[in-house]
């Protein structure tokens, strides 16, 4: 578990679940993952499974209290859309609360984000949410937020793998009490290249491990929230059984050089979901 700047506790490994767009795949796969271990759920209105997802823990017998979903609005709207659009997750999520309740992209109007995070204030306060946070905001972004809002972000979800470390951002993130969740972990299959694939195989070698397994415990040795994705059962339960892995600090370093700042998803400073949506 790790403990967020307002003590609240999130499972510190999560099953993504970007493009689990058939819906008995993704229950299936929801329920295989409970019965692996998995108790954090990372979901987006703009995936489109919160409905799914909510079925399967509803489905799977735990208690509220026992799983941990993590959620994220599309785009930015007035205050009014937007209360409206976190009720639906809610709703499709059937839950009562939500554990964390981020922004997806930042907007390239700095207004509108203080605008969008006054709204998740509101959730906070009232309890309905249980820690709020960012996704895809750089320092910059996070800078001309910060000054302006009552209830500082308790987490910035940002893409991070061995090809791209965050080594900066995580600094400055550990400065504002700020809990990085990092995702893409494995590189959307790109570790299983060169250059990831040498330097990676040879630590997996030696800690009788994959290269998946190594690259989820290089994040969780960080302290950062991993999130891989999968839907096949023997890959949960690899990803998942990560977290038994210790990396040495020799083996960290190794993977910290691969940093290149290679990003497989968009740069949020230039992202095409920043516009405002009335
Ligand atoms: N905040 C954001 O803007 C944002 C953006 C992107 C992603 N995310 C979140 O981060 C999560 C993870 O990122 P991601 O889904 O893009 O990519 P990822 O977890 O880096 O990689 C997923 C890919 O790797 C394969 N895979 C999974 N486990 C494997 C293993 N042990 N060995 C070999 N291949 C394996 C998966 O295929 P199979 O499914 O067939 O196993 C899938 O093709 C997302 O699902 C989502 O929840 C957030």
């Amino acid at each position: 578990m790790i403990k967020l700047s307002n003590n609240y506790e999130l499972p510190n490994l999560g099953l993504g679940t970007f493009l689990m767009n058939d819906d008995a795949e993704t229950k299936r796969v929801i329920l295989e993952a409970i019965e692996i271990g998995y108790r954090h759920f990372d979901t987006a209105q703009m995936y489109f499974n919160e409905h799914v997802i909510g079925d399967a823990l509803l489905a799977s017998g735990l208690k509220r209290s026992e799983f941990f979903i993590t959620t994220k609005l599309n785009r930015h709207h007035s205050k009014a859309k937007t209360r409206e659009l976190i009720y639906k997750s809610f709703a499709d999520l059937k839950v009562d609360y939500i554990d964390l309740l981020l922004i997806h992209w930042p907007n390239h109007d700095d207004k509108i984000n203080i605008q969008t995070w006054e709204v998740f204030e509101e959730f906070y306060e009232k309890g309905l949410v249980k820690a709020i946070g960012l996704s895809n905001f750089t320092r910059y972004q996070m800078e001309q937020l910060i000054p302006h809002v009552k209830i500082k972000p308790h987490v910035n979800q940002v893409e991070m793998h061995p090809g791209l470390s965050q080594v900066n951002l995580i600094k400055y993130l550990n400065d504002h009490g700020i809990q990085l969740m990092g995702y893409g972990p494995l590189m959307r299959g790109n570790l299983f290249n060169e250059p990831y694939f040498s330097v990676l195989d040879k630590i997996a070698k030696k800690y009788k491990a994959s290269i998946a397994q190594i690259a989820i415990a290089w994040g969780l040795a960080k302290n950062v929230i991993m999130i891989p994705k999968s839907v096949n059962k023997e890959r949960l339960g690899e990803n998942f059984n990560a977290s038994k892995i210790i990396l040495k600090e020799e083996d960290i370093k190794l993977i910290d050089k691969l940093n290149t700042g290679r990003r497989m998803y968009a740069d949020p400073a230039n992202n095409v979901y920043g516009n405002f949506i009335e």
